[in-house]
């Protein structure tokens, strides 16, 4: 898929298919690299970016949308604020639904591109030493990544204030999965011996309470003096976008992997749509 995602080969493998995008919330990365995934393959996109402009807005239910959306399309991607919103659709659709991210939830294709930017920024994935770093109550892609990770047996620190860790039941599972877990309150503890170092963002929407949100704002920084002591061929990721977790001196260094590990979304949903849709095995 790579040098079709890069525009470089063409292929109409999707050709007749029709996607439905239903982003209920806000998407640059995701709503666009499944958009052109579908298009770079030959299938055709419909869809919204959000819910004011449809009759969501005069009342209707999302499970009437959902019906409707698989009347029109073969698949249907769904962003939503709610927990287990992706789940109902799938419950609801005769056709298969991908969750583009589900409130605090999961976000189960990020995941597969982080896995998949691991995999060709090192060569490997299995006990590969991670950091998740940031707010890891609310961030969805860390929920599934850490699931991801522990299956390969990657060993993982968890670098959160004490109000944002993973959530207790996360941990236990993975655990449970026989992965060596830790956890910390600052980088700087454990930077010598990682290889990724996986930020986020403090997920402000997220937060029931402001003044809570600005408690732990900035909580922390990924800038040169951060990585100081890391190893060579530390990779840093981030599912994006920032706000100022990671400062921009560090894009141009060789540890930034941020930018491949977005583009990584393109070829990762075009295998996904192909594989789910039946063109290729
Ligand atoms: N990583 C990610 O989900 O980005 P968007 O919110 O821009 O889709």
């Amino acid at each position: 898929m790579l040098p079709v995602a890069r525009g470089k080969r063409r292929s109409d493998i999707l050709r007749g298919n029709v996607m439905a995008a239903l982003f209920f919330e806000p998407s640059t990365r995701t709503r666009l690299s499944f958009s052109s995934a579908m298009m770079r393959l030959g299938g055709g996109v419909i869809g919204f970016a959000q819910p004011e402009g449809t009759s969501l807005s005069k009342g209707e239910t999302l499970s009437d949308t959902i019906r409707m959306a698989q009347a029109y399309a073969d698949i249907i991607v769904i962003r939503h604020p709610q927990e287990g919103a992706a789940r109902l659709a799938s419950d609801i659709a005769s056709v298969p639904v991908i969750n583009a991210g589900d409130g605090a939830g999961q976000h189960p294709t990020q995941t597969l591109m982080d896995l998949f930017t691991i995999q060709q920024e090192k060569g490997r994935i299995e006990g590969e030493e991670v950091a998740l770093v940031g707010d890891l109550k609310y961030g969805r892609t860390v929920h599934s990544l850490a699931y991801a990770l522990a299956l390969f047996g990657s060993p993982i620190t968890f670098i959160a204030p004490p109000q944002l860790q993973m959530p207790p039941s996360i941990v236990e599972e993975i655990e449970g999965m026989g992965v060596r877990c830790a956890q910390a309150t600052s980088i700087k503890e454990v930077i010598s011996g990682l290889d990724v170092l996986y930020v986020t963002r403090i997920q402000r929407e997220r937060f029931p309470d402001p003044t809570e949100y600005q408690k732990v704002v900035g909580s922390y920084r990924i800038d040169k003096k951060a990585l100081e002591g890391a190893k060579a061929d530390l990779i840093v990721l981030h599912p994006l976008p920032r706000v100022d977790e990671i400062s921009p001196e560090i894009d141009e260094m060789p540890h930034a992997a941020y930018f491949r590990q977005a583009f990584n979304g393109m070829p990762v949903r075009m295998t996904l749509l192909a594989l789910v849709l039946g063109a290729i095995k």
